[in-house]
């Protein structure tokens, strides 16, 4: 068994009864909980702002793992923070100063995390791999759960992992996308060590199951 850490993402969950969802997680075996957060300027949708996850923090036992689709996303970095961030990515297609974006998140005490779209090679991260604790692989466009994982990721996953083992060995890699029981297990192999799932975990009869299942992957 690996020690993989599962973030299921809240963007699949029953939004009219976010309480009991977000309770079910505080009670599965769930690391984290992914929480999707869109601008419909960067992404073609819109997901929810801070006054939704604020909400969510008063039940939230999970610590929370951001994921900002959004531009500017200097300007809610101590939003984050306020509505319970421990990790907080940031899109490297979004950051002219990228350096100064994961500088900040982790001066306001959060981990920082760089994600990449399906479109971005993992080698424009080789400067600053040393400077982040986390990469977000995207295996799909962002903006909408539910779509079919790009195969092409697995590759890039290995590339990274390598890139990691020279620059930044206790980097976490972490894929966002499609991830299934059969997707994850091969992510899995070729290095990631963080799996984010919305519709594979929200629609299974039943989700704590499948959350543990994605564990013992
Ligand atoms: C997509 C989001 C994902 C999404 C994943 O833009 O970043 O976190 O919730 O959903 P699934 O697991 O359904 O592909
Ligand atoms: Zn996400």
């Amino acid at each position: 068994m690996s020690d993989v850490l599962v973030s299921p993402s809240l963007l699949s969950a029953d939004f009219a009864n976010i309480q009991r969802d977000v309770e079910m997680l505080n009670e599965s075996k769930a690391d984290f909980i992914h929480i999707d957060i869109m601008d419909g300027v960067f992404v073609p949708n819109i997901s929810f702002g801070f006054s939704v996850t604020k909400a969510v923090l008063k039940y939230a036992k999970k610590p929370m793992d951001f994921h900002l689709m959004i531009i500017n996303p200097d300007h809610y970095l101590e939003a984050c923070v306020d509505s319970g961030a421990e990790i907080i990515s940031v899109h490297f297609e979004t950051c002219n100063h990228l350096h100064r974006t994961v500088s900040r998140i982790r001066e306001l005490g959060a981990k920082a995390g760089v994600t990449i779209n399906p479109h971005t090679p993992v080698t424009v991260l080789d400067s600053i791999l040393p400077h982040i604790d986390l990469v977000l692989v995207m295996s799909v466009n962002p903006g909408y759960g539910g779509q079919k994982f790009i195969g092409t990721t697995y590759e890039k996953i290995s590339q990274l992992r390598n890139m990691a083992d020279r620059l930044n060995p206790d980097l976490i890699i972490e894929v966002d996308g499609g991830v299934n029981l059969e997707t994850g297990a091969k992510l899995v192999s070729a290095g990631a060590n963080m799996l984010v799932a919305g519709n594979f975990v929200f629609t299974s009869p039943d989700p704590p199951a499948t959350i543990e299942s994605l564990k013992n992957l």
